[in-house]
């Protein structure tokens, strides 16, 4: 049996999980995000320096709210691991100055984590009722920052496939969903939440790079399709939930298109999806359709920012060996 406290700090959540190994399978003990997305909300994104002195102000009760909810003392965790990039620097900075401190005066092992390799390990958490993805499978991210296709063989190691060439497909919804006057940090869940009253076949829009001979994403386009329509359009609820409608739809064939592509190109029989945008309902449910292999998502709570993920990932990841020696990394990639 091994505990680990995962510590995420990336964007403007700050989170904190603890997480238990007993034989294969991976339990939350305790998870809490706190988020200063609703402070942010009214300026239409996060600004860093913000984001950064909320989640100062947030980190050490939030590490100890959660080491009170585990009912565990600090004694039975064995290891820590947190984010060290990519994201803000301000916002790496709390979690990985925190965690290296915690280390020392505790004596426990730092385990860095690249929180894009992370956001997969949200597959690998409480599968008393669900299966674990195996070795080789197709990985898609599809987050705010990423939108990237690999091919995982095994525990950290992949081969890169493609990616966004421009936005990413949580950055497109977010961008879409401002232009609809949305308000919300995460466009994604707004846009998915009116999707459900529209027609997604009222407005034509766009399927970027969809035919395209690679595996590489570009939805800065779609954005400016939209962005045409929505400024004639008069402020009409009707209209708005059919154009949601047709973006969701949109992002969602392209992304489906690929990752069922990188399948048969390699012919692999499982797909593993993580990021914020695999919150996205429409996506699992059009995907359980057109691919009849194995499909793993987290479930939504888990698919956004959290803490859980990285404890998780600290299982399969080696610790450092000198703790203070641990640098943020904000442009961290694959
Ligand atoms: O993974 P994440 O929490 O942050 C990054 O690492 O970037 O992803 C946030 C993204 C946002 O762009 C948000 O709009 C999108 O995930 N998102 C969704 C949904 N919920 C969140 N996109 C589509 N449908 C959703 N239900
Ligand atoms: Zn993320």
């Amino acid at each position: 049996m091994k505990t680990i406290l995962g510590i995420e700090t990336s964007c403007d959540e700050t989170a904190a999980a603890i997480l238990q190994q007993k034989n294969d399978r991976i339990q939350i003990l305790s998870n809490i995000i706190a988020s200063s997305a609703s402070l942010q909300a009214k300026f239409g994104g996060v600004i860093p320096e913000y984001a950064a002195r909320e989640q100062i102000k947030s980190i050490i009760p939030v590490i100890k709210q959660v080491i009170l909810d585990s009912l565990l003392t600090i004694n039975q965790i064995d290891a820590i691991s947190v984010t060290y990039g990519p994201g803000l620097i301000g916002s790496l900075l709390v979690g990985v100055e925190t965690a290296k401190v915690l280390s020392v005066i505790w004596n426990k092992p730092l385990i860095p984590i690249n929180h894009l390799l992370g956001h997969f390990y949200a597959n690998w958490i409480d599968h008393s009722t669900r299966s674990l993805p195996m070795f080789p499978f197709i990985g898609l991210l599809i987050s705010g920052g990423h939108t990237d296709l690999l091919l995982f063989t095994d525990h950290n190691k992949y081969k890169y496939l493609g990616g966004t060439r421009d936005d990413a497909s949580g950055e497109c919804f977010d961008k879409c969903a401002r232009l609809l006057g949305l308000s919300g940090i995460q466009g994604g869940a707004e846009i998915a939440k009116l999707a459900q009253k529209g027609n997604p076949n009222i407005y034509k829009l766009p399927r970027p790079m969809i035919n395209s001979n690679d595996f590489d994403f570009s939805f800065s386009g779609l954005k400016t399709s939209v962005s045409n329509i929505v400024s004639p359009l008069t402020i009409n609820h009707k209209l708005k939930a059919d154009l949601a409608a047709s973006i969701q739809q949109s992002i969602v064939e392209v992304l489906i298109k690929k990752a069922v592509k990188a399948t048969q190109i390699y012919n692999i029989d499982q797909i593993v999806i993580s990021g914020g945008v695999a919150a996205n309902l429409s996506l699992k449910q059009s995907l359980s359709k057109s691919f009849s292999g194995k499909l793993f998502i987290p479930p939504p709570s888990l698919c956004t920012d959290n803490g859980a993920m990285v404890a998780a990932a600290g299982f399969f990841t080696k610790p450092i060996s000198n703790p203070l020696k641990l640098t943020t990394n904000p442009s961290l990639g694959f």
